[in-house]
């Protein structure tokens, strides 16, 4: 059942096959100019002097200009050291006002805006993007974690020159407003050109000479600029006319077995120790050690952590499956639930297990445990069918506290993946649904 997805984003053309990956420009519409100015300032809004946001620590802002000559308020790529003074803010109303603000401080040079972790900053366009994933994963599968990035300015060509982002899998650039155009090497051939390969990297900003290898592909507003993730490229304004786009990277892998492996041995060690190694077990200092000493401590404590990083990699694949290995924002504080309201779930976003005497809840990316008894209500919500939140309550209390189901409902619609619907929508729907307690 899909009643209550939102609906994909309109992209035509939408081949993401793997096996076809060539540089193309398709069409999308993922967000309106006015849309996109609002979230770069809101994502610019209280950030330190170092360009790192102190409301949501995972958006961080650069800024560059191309300057003619060495100037100290920047790094020798042209990165401002201290962003803060040059943000869009508020009062600029548009990237036009603000173009020409930045134009007049900063003497006529050319500049750059980048922002990592933009979806952060808006729950709706957050969604969208998510949308827009979920195409190219149900095609793929999850192997890649989303990196959205916003890019504006009037630049010539971006600070950091021609380059290939390290293990990225696809690029998509989402043209919002002006033009913009990305100058391309194929992996490969930079791969089987020693003396092409070398000229990038030693002269990322002195590219041109080695454009007879390159190609090119323009993106105007609604228009998706597409390349594979092995490719060398530079960001290229046209006509220094001021761009805003969206860029999403894939990056596998998400799932990082090093920080799982830690975190197992870490808790296996604090909190079974005693289990893993019985004092009886512990050699004495005159005694040496002997052989079936140490294959039972070694017994004892793979066992321990077979079980632990059994249980933290199946949360983490419910976790990535979810949430698309996307670092998600939460729902406005007050955008609360309250008992008259009519929700419905999206079971992609909402997954359980057992575990242990417990159920393991994945909103979203957002791990929760609770009773195992709850499994009867989380059956109910991923049937995706509507229900009143007071009647869903009533219909489970009788086995559980309704308080604690009022919690746990309230953690899945803060984390996404129950969402209030309209009583229209719902009439429709509820008709079909089970019969209320
Ligand atoms: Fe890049």
């Amino acid at each position: 059942m899909s009643h209550n997805r939102t609906s994909k984003l309109p992209v035509d053309d939408f081949a993401l096959d793997r096996a076809s990956r060539y540089p193309r420009v398709l069409r999308a519409h993922l967000a309106s100019e006015e849309e996109l100015w609002g979230w770069i300032v809101a994502a610019c809004r209280n950030v330190d002097e170092r360009g790192r946001n102190r409301d949501i620590p995972d958006i961080k802002v650069r800024f560059f200009v191309c300057p003619e000559a060495r100037d100290a308020r920047y790094e020798g790529a042209g990165l401002a050291h201290a962003p803060a003074e040059f943000l869009p803010r508020e009062s600029d109303v548009s990237l036009a006002a603000y173009t020409e603000r930045m134009m007049r401080l900063l003497d006529g040079q050319r500049f750059g805006l980048v922002v990592n972790g933009l979806q952060l900053v808006d729950f709706a366009f957050c969604e969208r993007v998510r949308d827009f994933i979920f195409d190219y994963q149900s095609l793929n599968g999850i192997r890649a974690t989303p990196a959205v990035i916003a890019f504006l300015g009037n630049y010539d060509r971006t600070a950091f020159g021609a380059h290939a982002d390290q293990q990225c899998a696809d690029v998509f650039q989402f043209v919002i407003s002006g033009r913009k155009r990305m100058r391309l090497w194929s992996g490969p051939q930079v791969e089987a050109n020693p003396a092409l390969e070398r000229a990038l990297s030693q002269r990322p900003s002195d590219y041109m000479p080695e454009s007879w290898a390159s190609v090119t592909i323009d993106g105007n507003p609604g228009e998706l600029l597409y390349w594979p993730g092995e490719a060398w490229h530079v960001g290229e304004a046209i006509d220094e006319e001021p761009h805003m786009c969206v860029s999403v990277s894939l990056v596998p892998p998400f799932l990082t077995l090093d920080a799982l492996l830690e975190a197992a041995v870490d808790h296996v060690l604090r909190n079974t120790i005693a289990v893993c190694f019985p004092q009886d077990a512990a050699p004495h200092p005159v005694g040496g050690i002997s052989d079936p000493i140490v294959d039972e401590t070694c017994a004892r404590a793979i066992g321990a952590l077979d079980e632990e990083l059994y249980a933290r990699v199946r949360q983490q694949w419910l976790c990535a499956s979810t949430s698309l290995g996307m670092k998600h924002p939460r729902r406005s504080p007050d955008d609360v639930l309250r008992a008259g309201d009519c929700i419905s779930s999206d079971s992609r976003l909402l997954q359980c297990c057992p575990d242990g005497s417990e159920l393991l809840v994945v909103s979203v990316g957002v791990a929760l445990r609770c009773s195992a008894g709850m499994k009867g209500l989380l059956d109910d919500l991923r049937t995706e069918r509507a229900w009143i939140v007071d009647e869903l309550v009533a219909r489970h209390a009788v086995e559980h506290e309704a308080k604690a189901i009022e919690v746990l409902l309230d953690e899945l619609h803060s984390t996404g993946s129950i969402r209030k619907i309209t009583a229209d929508r719902a009439d429709g729907v509820a008709s079909t649904g089970p019969k209320r307690a």
